[in-house]
């Protein structure tokens, strides 16, 4: 691996205090990987943005504040290059009051805990911990200040498989309430393949719980181009995990036949999504984890977990995961308070998410697969995204 290094003149505009603007207009380019600044924290931090792409004019950008991707940029059937995920150009964006009361997560790493866990509270080794209760009375995506707003380090690289970044994140012990100082490194690879390969690895001082994931929200028409209720789901899951009312999994796993939650043949994802259902009112809409098909001892292999085609574009998005699990989020609480990239307002239900994961409040369900980290092991954790147009 070719490590790649900022070049010394961005280093020293980086550095040097109150002279933003010319480091605004520093870029460092090495390899295949352009480096320039995104914006300064409201702790006077920068935060930079990373620009890479593939040999098939694919482009990606990712910053290192909350290890967000920006922008991922893929031809569609006529070779018309169009921004698939929902975000915003400018740091700002993602700092704003409205972003931050609606807080959706466009695009963002997820830690220490992805989706909920129940009343706030687990227990491990006797211990009970208190959690911040960040949505209604559950704990969500890591709390208050999760891995989504933090500062990770980044490191740009260009290998034999592709461009991207490192990043890393020091989770002190204690922090948001989680025991035990947790080392992360997460690495997004943009390979020749037109895949993104995001790879999860952590380490820990103290037994805690560790469910991290990606919370990219898709629209295969491209960013603001309306609803995605006519894209077409496939999800390789024959059992989803019900929830309650404030979207803890009530322990079942239930089949998904004979209702709305069988997307083993692609179906609209609007299809079923306003049916007389008690699970799609809970949602409101589909916001429930699914447990992967996966033959037996393929634990920790890649699995195809789901593939989702758009008509208009002809694009073409698959996953395969070494993860138990997929939220499958339809967008419910976008409410157009946010306008993106394009200028354009996400309105309900105008990108979905498609989070591989171990399955939300495991911490507190014996039935589920633990999601434990212990000392001397490590957590491990690859999801391929494949990109494809017809
Ligand atoms: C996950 C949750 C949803 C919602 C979104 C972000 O998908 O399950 O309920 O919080 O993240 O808004």
């Amino acid at each position: 691996m070719k490590w790649i290094t900022l070049s010394a003149p961005l280093v020293l505009a980086l550095a040097v205090s109150g002279q933003a603007a010319a480091a605004d207009n520093a870029k460092a380019s090495t390899g295949a990987v352009t480096t320039s600044v995104f914006g300064t924290l409201p702790d006077g931090r920068q935060a930079r943005l990373y620009r890479f792409s593939n040999a098939h004019g694919i482009e990606m950008a990712v910053t290192d504040y909350g290890g967000i991707i920006v922008s991922l940029r893929t031809p569609d059937s006529s070779g018309d290059v169009d921004d698939i995920v929902l975000g915003f150009d400018s740091l700002e964006g993602y700092l704003s009051d409205a972003y931050r009361k609606s807080n959706p997560y466009f695009g963002a790493l997820i830690g220490r805990y992805g989706n909920r866990i129940a009343g706030g509270q687990f227990t491990l080794d006797g211990q009970t911990y208190n959690l911040a209760k960040n949505n209604g009375p559950n704990h969500l995506h890591g709390g208050n200040k999760g891995f989504n707003q933090v500062l990770w380090n980044a490191k740009p690289f260009s290998n034999d498989k592709g461009a991207g970044v490192i990043l890393k994140y020091v989770s002190a012990d204690g922090e948001e309430g989680y025991p035990g100082k947790l080392d992360v490194t997460v690495t997004y690879t943009l390979g020749d393949q037109d895949t993104l390969s995001v790879e999860y690895n952590a380490t820990t001082t103290k037994a805690t719980p560790v469910n991290l994931t990606q919370h990219s929200y898709f629209n295969l028409e491209g960013e603001g181009s309306g609803s995605i209720l006519d894209h077409r789901l496939m999800i390789n899951a024959d059992a989803f995990t019900p929830v309650d009312d404030t979207l803890i999994p009530t322990g079942e796993i239930r089949s998904v036949e004979g209702t709305p939650f069988d997307f083993r043949q692609a179906t609209a994802i609007g299809k079923r999504i306003d049916e007389d259902n008690t699970q799609l009112e809970y949602g409101p809409g589909y916001d429930h984890n699914f447990v992967l098909n996966r033959p037996d001892g393929s634990k920790g292999e890649l699995v195809q977990a789901a593939r989702v085609t758009e008509p208009d574009s002809g694009r073409i998005l698959e996953i395969a995961t070494t993860e138990p699990g997929i939220q499958f989020y339809s967008g419910n609480f976008l409410d157009g308070t946010l306008t993106g990239k394009s200028g354009r307002a996400y309105g309900h239900r105008t990108g979905f998410a498609l989070e591989t994961q171990h399955f939300p409040d495991s911490p507190n369900q014996d039935g589920f697969p633990s999601t434990i980290l212990e000392p001397g092991d490590t957590y491990h954790s690859r999801t391929v995204y494949t990109f494809s147009a017809r």
